[in-house]
């Protein structure tokens, strides 16, 4: 019998030393977190007789993460930014917030400062041969009411399920814009149907999911930041309806509520108005805002991300 380590009064010591307790300096709060974590994983690999083998490979994994930017991208597949989620409705619930559209996952594929728009958009460039998609709504408050000025921050992949400026064979900022609402709080946008997507097959985080007998796919989205002054900023996405991935999203986003119809145009006459000589594909979805005054919930403005140069 391997004599218990992990809760002994010598160990609690050593993890006292480890994250700083013993010492005035420092940030109490991560003294906090990372006594805890440590506490933790001294019980994992204690209570699941964790080998040194395994222990090896896990540090090889986070250097094999990080050399490929891959944190952000586990992070949903082990469901712990829907959890971020859910913990925040949990908050909104308990002070009695009435949400709005209900917030999913951003995913690490957000790049700041497109290019901004009044009124209507076209997000992609050309290039891509995609079915044609028009998406238009409102944004309003909570009561219904128009918000004018509210600034629609849309991105999302092309039809390989690829996004901008992290796929270099694209145009800059292609498949990205903000949208200024007009006085109605009215958006608009013509651009194309994304496909859904998967993790990269050959990096650490479809390892880890092939590991765990998981697929690393995603349903076809479109990622969204609505945000006003004097509303909470909503990170959000709408799914395309009919997905296979669906209802199963590695990132785990979908959510009811989010799930726009999305309405087959064949009619002549239509394609004629818009311009077009090809059948297209339309969604209205509106998003309604939470004052402000719930801000202390806000949940995605200090995120660091990417800016394209
Ligand atoms: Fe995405």
């Amino acid at each position: 019998m391997v004599k218990k380590l992990a809760n002994t009064d010598e160990m609690k010591k050593f993890i006292n030393i480890v994250s700083g307790m013993t010492n005035d300096k420092g940030n109490p709060r991560v003294k906090k977190i990372v006594h805890r974590v440590v506490t933790d994983l001294f019980n994992t690999i204690e209570d699941l007789d964790v080998t040194p083998d395994e222990f090896w490979a896990a540090v090889d994994y986070f250097n094999d993460l990080g050399q490929v930017m891959e944190a952000g991208l586990l992070t949903p597949g082990l469901g712990l930014e829907h959890f971020i989620d859910l913990r925040l409705d949990a908050k909104d619930e308990a002070a009695g917030v009435t949400q709005g559209t209900p917030r999913t996952i951003e995913g690490p594929l957000y790049v700041a400062n497109a290019p901004l728009v009044k009124g209507t958009a076209r997000l992609d460039d050309g290039t891509d041969t995609g079915d044609v998609l028009f998406m238009s709504g409102v944004v309003r408050d909570l009561g219904g009411k128009p918000v004018a000025g509210a600034i629609v921050d849309v991105w999302h992949a092309n039809t390989k399920g690829l996004y901008s400026f992290f796929d270099k064979t694209q145009s800059k900022y292609n498949l990205r814009r903000r949208i200024e609402a007009d006085a109605n709080g009215r958006y608009e946008f013509r651009t194309i149907v994304p496909a859904g997507y998967g993790c990269p097959p050959d990096g650490p985080t479809q390892r880890l999911l092939n590991a765990l007998g998981r697929h690393g796919q995603r349903p076809a989205h479109i990622h969204f930041f609505v945000s006003a002054p004097g509303y909470r900023h909503l990170t959000t996405q709408i799914n395309i309806a009919g997905d296979k991935f669906l209802y199963d999203d590695f990132a785990f986003a979908t959510r009811e509520g989010l799930i726009p119809e999305i309405v087959h145009q064949s009619d002549a006459n239509k394609i004629k108005e818009k311009g077009l000589n090809t059948p297209f594909d339309e969604i209205e979805f509106d998003f309604a805002l939470t004052p402000a005054s719930t801000a202390a919930l806000d949940d995605t403005v200090h995120r660091r991300r990417v800016e394209a140069a």
